[in-house]
């Protein structure tokens, strides 16, 4: 279910229609337009190259979580203090992530779904659970690799931060999934590795705060593999590193009309989600996302 992310062609078990060889990087197929320069700037060497100092030249791209486990907990199961405890209580299942799997759930057809820009495979997990046959991918190799391990059972206990400079050693708090329905891959969300028409929901959680000037290209080639009356739920608190400008475009309305123009049609928004990452037990970080979820027509 792989395609060229070059020529467009099919992909048989890690071939390029030329015959080449996609590499590989511990078993997962790195599926970008030029994987041997991706992975010299962004694998393992560049790792140990880039040993945390800022060049150019290598890139180690993180895994964007404050930790593994508590991106995949509820709000009420997040700690916290007094009233701001009682607030994570009161939100009780609700953020981004379950209210995109509820309109994923009740509106997308049945058939594959695709977690684009995993992080830590939150989502990707929602998908499997739901009895989804599941894709996932991220641009950094090191949260596609974590995502195998924690959600495939390869690891059994983690550690999240307690007090600062402190962690606590804590076990993986969801069963393994069975390896077989979900199927990873390092790949390039503006360039993504799958043939058109080829999925019945495709999330994107959070990755177009990331993106910058690539965002229009990441909803266009999310649209195109989507099934016809495929689903698109999109969740992004608008938390872009682009510096602010006076007078600017509402970014709500932007994601409108770039899914209007890309013919999907909002069957339901939630404007004010709220998505709490716990940093540290005195640490939060509360944002309030923007769901949404559009259809592809079925014509
Ligand atoms: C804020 S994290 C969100 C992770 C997860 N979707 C969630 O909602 O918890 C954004 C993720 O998008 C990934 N990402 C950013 N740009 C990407 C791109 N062009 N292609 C694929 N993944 C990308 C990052 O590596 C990161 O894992």
């Amino acid at each position: 279910m792989f395609v060229c992310p070059v020529t467009g062609g099919r992909l048989s078990s890690g071939l390029s229609p030329e015959g080449r060889q996609y590499p590989a990087l511990d078993g997962i197929p790195v599926l970008v337009p030029d994987p041997d320069r991706f992975l010299a700037r962004h694998g393992p060497g560049a790792w140990d190259l880039a040993g945390g100092l800022p060049t150019a030249r290598y890139e180690d791209l993180p895994i964007d979580a404050p930790d593994a486990v508590t991106p995949h907990l509820p709000p009420r199961a997040l700690g916290g203090r007094g009233g701001f405890a009682k607030w994570l209580g009161e939100l009780g299942d609700r953020c981004p992530d379950a209210v995109c799997a509820a309109w994923g759930r009740d509106l997308a057809p049945h058939g594959r779904a695709l977690d684009v820009g995993c992080g830590v495979g939150g989502m990707s997990r929602r998908m499997v659970t739901a009895n989804r046959l599941t894709w996932a991918f991220d641009i950094s190799p090191r949260a596609v690799l974590l995502t195998r391990d924690l959600l495939g059972g390869g690891i059994t206990e983690t550690q999240v931060p307690t007090h600062r400079g402190g962690l606590q050693r804590v076990r993986v708090p969801f069963a393994p999934i069975d390896s077989r329905t979900l199927t990873l891959c390092i790949a390039d969300a503006s360039q993504p590795p799958f043939p058109e028409n080829a999925f019945a929901w495709i999330h994107l959680g959070n990755v177009l705060d990331m993106a910058d000037d690539k965002s229009a290209g990441i909803l266009l080639a999310a649209s195109a593999m989507l099934l016809p009356g495929g689903l698109l739920t999109v969740s992004t608190p608008y938390d872009t590193d682009e510096p602010p400008v006076l007078d600017a475009v509402a970014p709500e309305n932007e994601l409108r009309e770039t899914l209007g123009g890309l013919g999907l049609s909002i069957i339901d928004e939630d404007e004010h989600v709220p998505w709490v990452i716990r940093e540290y037990d005195r640490g939060f970080r509360v944002m309030f996302s923007h769901c949404v979820a559009a259809r592809r027509p079925t014509y």
